[in-house]
């Protein structure tokens, strides 16, 4: 009676944390071949630009590798050089906190018919200053990842691209606009104002 609890208990500690959920980056193959529009060294501009990303199977693993692919995710991760001394972004092999691949590009069902599917994405205007690459995982019935492709080699070295976040570049153009609109109200009831006194005192004349 004690054991059978026991060994219930143990399954169901199982399901719920251990067995499941715990996927480490170092476990999964990279069957997919993933590639993104920019050019190695590349500066592309958040908020304005485009990326097309595409994803498949890559075609030197057998047809049916696939077979347990129920979604694809591809995220823009950040490479080592921007990762360095930010904790925030730092890279662990358990998937689950890892925050290597941060921003999200594309969620799709996987689509076993089709060799490559592509999509065209505009960089999101919150994306911070950095050197990326981009990462695609795929994930099984369950939602754990199972396997993953990215644009850049293993050791996140190739292929990188950099995107400059908007502060500096259009934020500056954003607060000179709002002082400008402010000045411009301000001078209008200015004018008004002295305007109506103007008025007042040549009546009272
Ligand atoms: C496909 O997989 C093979 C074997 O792992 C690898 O050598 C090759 O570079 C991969 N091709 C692409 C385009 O990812």
């Amino acid at each position: 009676m004690g054991s059978r609890l026991l060994i219930a208990s143990i399954v169901l500690f199982c399901l719920s944390e251990t067995c499941h959920g715990e996927v480490h980056f170092s476990s999964l193959k990279r069957t997919l071949t993933v590639g993104a529009s920019p050019k190695q060294g590349a500066v592309l501009k958040a908020g304005d630009d485009k990326i097309t990303v595409t994803w498949g199977l890559n075609q030197s693993f057998p047809a049916g590798t696939d077979a347990l692919y129920k979604k694809i995710k591809v995220k823009l991760c950040y490479a080592p050089i921007s990762q360095k001394d930010r904790a925030w972004r730092k890279t662990v092999d358990i998937l689950k906190k890892d925050k290597t691949c941060q921003f999200a590009i594309v969620a799709r069902p996987y689509d076993m018919s089709k060799k490559d599917q592509s999509f065209e994405w505009t960089i999101e205007r919150d994306t911070p200053t950095a050197t990326y690459f981009v990462r695609a995982y795929a994930y099984s019935s369950t939602g754990e990842e199972v396997a993953f492709g990215q644009t850049t080699d293993s050791q996140k070295t190739t292929n990188l691209f950099d995107i400059q976040a908007i502060t500096g570049r259009h934020a500056s153009l954003d607060i000179a606009s709002v002082c400008f609109s402010v000045f411009s109200v301000v001078s209008l009831f200015g004018f008004f104002f002295i305007e109506k006194r103007k008025a007042k005192s040549s009546t009272k004349n």
